[in-house]
């Protein structure tokens, strides 16, 4: 019998090359004084921008700008909840890659509240949220982390004592999102290759967890075939607006199917080295994201050579490798070996290049969860994929 399963609600989501134009028109229908978030500069100082503003101005919309340069911090959220404290605002825009869009929610979510946003962090605080929010629209310009669909934000302090944990509702979903794949246009190629492999990490890691169902099955498809036709493009020739359409496509559905399936082991070691080290979450995910599937599989054919898991790989070996009649073994190799090859043309660095310390591996091997992986790895095989990698 098919196992039980619930699947969140979506944002209105509006997708396709100009419905950026659409925003102030989306805005009106909240009001007209708006609290935008931005990254640290790019999008506010381009000609878009610009144009964007000279849009609100016509339509009687008025805005305050913070910028949120890098992952959101417990101090960058709780220092500009105070500015939703002293001033009347209709919503929220997040206009950026997915920590603008993280730190946009959880200001929208925090609007209400009195307490640090600390106070309210999965496994850090001990109070739980209302789910109260002011309406939040989120308007991505990379694609990768799909915070545009799902309903938690991430909240990170990096360093010796540093986490990385999400706020999280089932409200927080964002009421609109605004997906124009032109916006990723200007995104260069380390970053679009980063987010690119965030994405890819995602659907997969969706696809192959313990939680999956046949709606995040059907759905996570559909995204790593966007992948396969267009994340090599992509990073290529930025100005291929049909393979940027695809990474955006991808995005969103990851955002959806992570939201409703989790998500696995490299996302483990994206919180714990992720927490300790000022490594992009995508650069991290990339990395290590042939070496973790390498483990998952040996472990999973170990413990049982027929698990559905082993076919899913089989199947992403026909969607990657354009072959068919081939055996289950031959295709899960294939594949793994297209996840290596992969790493090596993206460039992505090794841990020991990313600035991660070799007398810190043990530590992570020990605190790194396997979240929904389809097999429970131990310390031991943690060890092995982080030693691969480094
Ligand atoms: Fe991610």
């Amino acid at each position: 019998m098919m196992n039980s399963f619930q699947f969140s609600s979506l944002p209105r989501i509006y997708f396709g090359g100009g419905e950026a134009g659409r925003l102030p028109s989306l805005i009106k229908k909240y009001g007209s004084h708006i609290l935008l978030v931005t990254g640290g500069s790019s999008f506010i100082k381009s000609p878009r921008a610009a144009s964007l503003m000279q849009k609100f101005s016509e339509e009687g919309i008025s805005y305050r700008n913070v910028r949120i340069a890098g992952e959101p911090s417990q101090e960058d959220i709780d220092r500009n909840v105070q500015l939703l404290r002293a001033e009347k605002f209709d919503c929220v825009v997040g206009i950026g890659g997915g920590s603008v869009i993280d730190a946009g929610k959880a200001l929208s979510a925090m609007a209400g509240r009195e307490e640090s946003v600390i106070e309210y962090l999965e496994g850090v605080g001990t109070k739980e949220h209302p789910g109260t929010k002011i309406p939040f629209i989120a308007v991505p310009t990379t694609s990768g982390t799909g915070s545009e669909a799902t309903k938690n934000a991430v909240i990170s302090r990096v360093g010796p004592n540093g986490f990385k944990r999400s706020l999280r509702h089932e409200n927080f979903v964002p009421d609109i999102a605004l997906v124009d794949p032109e916006l990723t246009s200007t995104c260069p190629p380390s970053i679009t290759a980063a987010s690119g492999m965030d994405c890819f990490t995602q659907l997969m890691e969706a696809y192959l967890s313990v939680k999956s169902n046949p709606f995040t099955d059907a759905l996570a498809l559909e995204g790593l075939k966007a992948v396969k036709e267009s994340l090599h493009r992509v990073v290529n020739d930025g100005s291929d607006t049909e393979a940027r359409s695809g990474m955006s496509l991808a995005a969103l559905i990851s955002g959806i199917c992570l939201a409703n399936a989790g998500l696995g082991v490299v996302h483990g070691f994206a919180s714990s080295l992720g927490a300790r080290y000022s490594i992009p979450h995508g650069v991290i995910c990339g990395t290590l994201m042939a070496a973790s599937n390498e483990i998952t599989v040996r472990e999973l054919r170990r413990s049982d050579s027929g698990n559905t898991a082993l076919k899913k790989y089989a199947l992403l070996g026909e969607i990657f490798l354009y072959e068919k009649n081939r055996n289950e073994s031959w295709l899960v190799d294939g594949f793994l070996e297209y996840l290596r090859k992969l790493t090596d043309e993206l460039h992505l660095p090794l841990l020991s290049e990313a600035g991660v310390s070799e007398s810190d591996l043990k530590a992570f091997a020990e605190i790194t969860d396997c979240k929904n992986n389809p097999i429970k790895l131990g310390s031991g095989e943690i060890s092995e994929i982080l030693e691969m990698r480094f």
